[in-house]
């Protein structure tokens, strides 16, 4: 079974994510199991404290260590093996490749933030630090449930066809899907392409992979003029 620990100050936030679609049947079929833990439970001062204002000056508060690092102890302890992802916007850029190799570990922890962000020497406790792309977020929550989700559709025997994973848009590096059409033949003027209609399988074949290359071609030429 697949192992996922979240350390969060806001574990309620993946109630309803987790128990919706693909991760509810996952979880409830014992391929996956996800256990958050609590950040705050880890405060040493009587307030509960988790955040500070950053040594220099500036706006806003910053992660404090010692509760953060405690609750990662307590995830390693937990699970030894883990491997602890750290998510903030100055990390690594996620990857259908990364959600791939998180299928691989025995087990990940997710730490998510609030507020400004992490007391830099928070890093040196984590494996790997992680970015959803170049935006900014109010915390590690949603990007923790769009990584969990990415990886937890990969995990064997999740989907219920072998070969949808195999398929998807991005599985071959930079690739994307086709376009995908269902009934009916006609909507609002716009008509089905007549290949998909044609039986031929040769024929609808090619006419996929021609339409999935020319749609990555406009896609990289898009990205390239930003
Ligand atoms: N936390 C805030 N913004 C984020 C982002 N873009 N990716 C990962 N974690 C974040």
């Amino acid at each position: 079974m697949f192992h996922a620990q979240i350390l969060t100050l806001f574990p309620e936030f993946f109630d309803s994510p987790l128990s919706c679609s693909i991760p509810k049947r996952a979880i409830a079929a014992g391929i996956v199991k996800v256990d958050t833990i609590q950040i705050r439970d880890f405060a040493t001062d009587k307030h509960n404290k988790v955040d500070d204002s950053p040594y220099g000056g500036g706006p806003g508060m910053l992660m404090k260590p010692g509760p953060v690092v405690a609750a990662i102890r307590k995830a390693r302890q937990i699970d030894p093996a883990t491997h602890v992802v750290m998510l903030t916007p100055s990390g690594t850029r996620f990857s259908q490749a990364k959600a791939l190799e998180f299928t691989e570990k025995p087990g990940i922890t997710l730490l998510c933030g609030r507020y400004e962000g992490f007391d830099e020497r928070i890093c040196d406790y984590v494996d790997e630090e992680i970015s959803l792309g170049d935006y900014v977020l109010s915390g590690g929550e949603p990007a923790a449930m769009c990584l969990l989700d990415a990886v937890i559709r990969l995990l064997p025997e999740v989907l219920g066809s072998p070969e949808s994973a195999a398929l998807d848009s991005f599985s071959e590096e930079g690739i994307l899907d086709w376009p995908h059409y269902t009934r009916p033949e006609e909507f609002e003027g716009k008509r089905v392409p007549g290949v998909l209609l044609s039986g031929n399988h040769a024929k609808i074949e090619k006419w996929r992979d021609d339409q999935a290359a020319l749609r990555s071609r406009k896609r990289s030429s898009e990205s390239d003029d930003e």
